[in-house]
């Protein structure tokens, strides 16, 4: 069935990734692009082929179909794989390069907020030792956010992998680079394991997180390293039960829960746990922020066992937050904030304000715990502070800045 070297495939593939080499296991069957008339030369616009390959992977009924992209440069335009397939499992093992066009203009009439999309699979693996590049190059140069003055500017760019409502899925060990805007993007999923990623892109990209999960629950992120030019992972709405762990951040903004409610609407965020987290030079540590606008509520927040090598501003929550300084008027309204702990958390600010919490008038943040908490500034002779307002809750242990919390 597949064509591709026995020896490649050893120590590449794990057990979950058997498939049919010499017919060992005839449960398990290989998709092999090439064998779907993929070029894998860089050039050759390899879509059609992924696609077939996928369609073949989806519909077959054996145990585990496994699609394979062997080790060579495949140049595929915007594509979604859809769902939902025969098999219980399914798996896309990326051991080449996956190379976005790297003309914006490619998308012409098509969906620019993705590249390849996952869409209504259930029990999907993507994994591989394999490259995703995203070459966003031509949509960073053609940015709102950097060039808001140039007449076609977008403010929308493909991210790079999205995963649509997926049941029971994971995404292992593949290289991330330079995607046009967010490299993995969880929407509406239930059941979600990211394992062992690398996704790197130039600090100065814009809007390039590493990982947004939106809508979704149980999702576990481990053993992760994001370099980029936005969040390195960030939560949005109608999310609970994410466990983020082992994760290495910086350049970046950091590990942030929001912004939430802009719109007005009704928050939903729930039981979020962030451990062993180590950042360097990003421009906030852990972040929650909420648009006064908004509705609903935070709760169940840990950040725990973090370390800062010269971070902006560490410790931060904004009730107030605002795309522009000033422009958004106090609300009676205002997205609940309770029940957040921060322990173990050590290392150096860049700025004296150290932990900052910003909290609403109308609707104050409560069961705020601080525990073992010891920052010293990153520069000689600065001694750095701790600003509160409208925040509630205990400080346990040593606490430097010293705690504001009101009780
Ligand atoms: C708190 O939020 C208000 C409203 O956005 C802002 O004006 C103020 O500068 C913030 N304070 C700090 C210390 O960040």
């Amino acid at each position: 069935m597949c064509r591709f070297p026995f020896s490649l495939i050893i120590g590449l593939v794990s057990a979950i990734f058997a498939c049919s080499i010499n017919n060992a296991n005839p449960d398990a069957i290989c998709f092999n692009v090439l064998d779907y008339g993929a070029a894998g030369d860089g050039t050759t616009d390899d879509s059609q082929a992924f696609l077939m390959a996928w369609n073949e992977a989806c519909s077959s009924e054996t145990e585990n179909p496994t699609l394979i992209i062997p080790r060579l440069t495949f140049l595929v335009s915007p594509v979604v794989f859809r769902g939902p397939c025969k098999a219980k499992n399914i798996n896309f093992l990326i051991l080449g390069m996956i190379l976005a066009p790297d003309s914006p203009q490619t998308w012409k009439g098509l969906d620019q907020s993705q590249w390849l999309a996952f869409h209504g699979v259930s029990g999907l693996n993507v994994g591989g030792s394999g490259w995703i590049n995203g070459q966003g190059k031509g949509w960073w140069d053609q940015s709102c956010r950097y060039h808001p003055h140039m007449k076609e500017c977008t403010s929308l760019a493909p991210t790079a992998v999205k995963f649509l409502s997926c049941k029971r899925s994971s995404l292992s060990d593949i290289h991330f680079v330079n995607s046009a805007q967010t490299h993995v993007l969880i929407m509406r999923c239930d059941g979600m394991e990211i394992n062992h990623l690398i996704i790197q892109a130039p600090e100065t990209s814009p809007n390039t997180d590493g990982i947004h999960i939106q809508a979704s629950y149980n999702v576990v992120i481990n053993d992760i390293i994001v370099s980029t030019g936005d969040d390195c992972i960030s939560i949005g709405d109608h999310t609970s039960n994410i466990y983020i762990f082992n994760v290495g951040c910086g350049p970046g903004h950091g590990i942030s829960i929001g912004s939430l409610g802009r719109s007005g609407n009704i928050v939903q965020v729930e039981n979020i746990y962030v451990s062993r987290v180590y950042l360097k030079g990003t421009t906030n540590g852990a972040r929650i922020k909420t648009w006064q606008v908004g509705k609903g509520h935070v709760r169940g927040v840990t950040f725990e066992n973090l370390y800062f090598d010269s971070v902006k501003n560490p410790i931060i929550i904004d009730q107030n937050y605002c795309n522009i300084r000033g422009a958004c008027k106090e609300q009676k309204t205002g997205v609940q904030i309770s029940d957040v702990l921060f322990e173990n958390i050590y290392g150096t600010s860049s700025t004296d304000v150290a932990i900052n919490l910003n909290c609403s008038r109308s609707v104050a943040c409560t069961g705020i715990l601080m525990k073992s908490i010891y920052l010293t500034s990153d520069k000689i002779g600065h001694k750095l502070t701790s600003y509160c307002t409208n925040a509630y809750g205990y400080s346990l242990g040593m606490i430097q800045p010293l705690p504001c919390l009101q009780i």
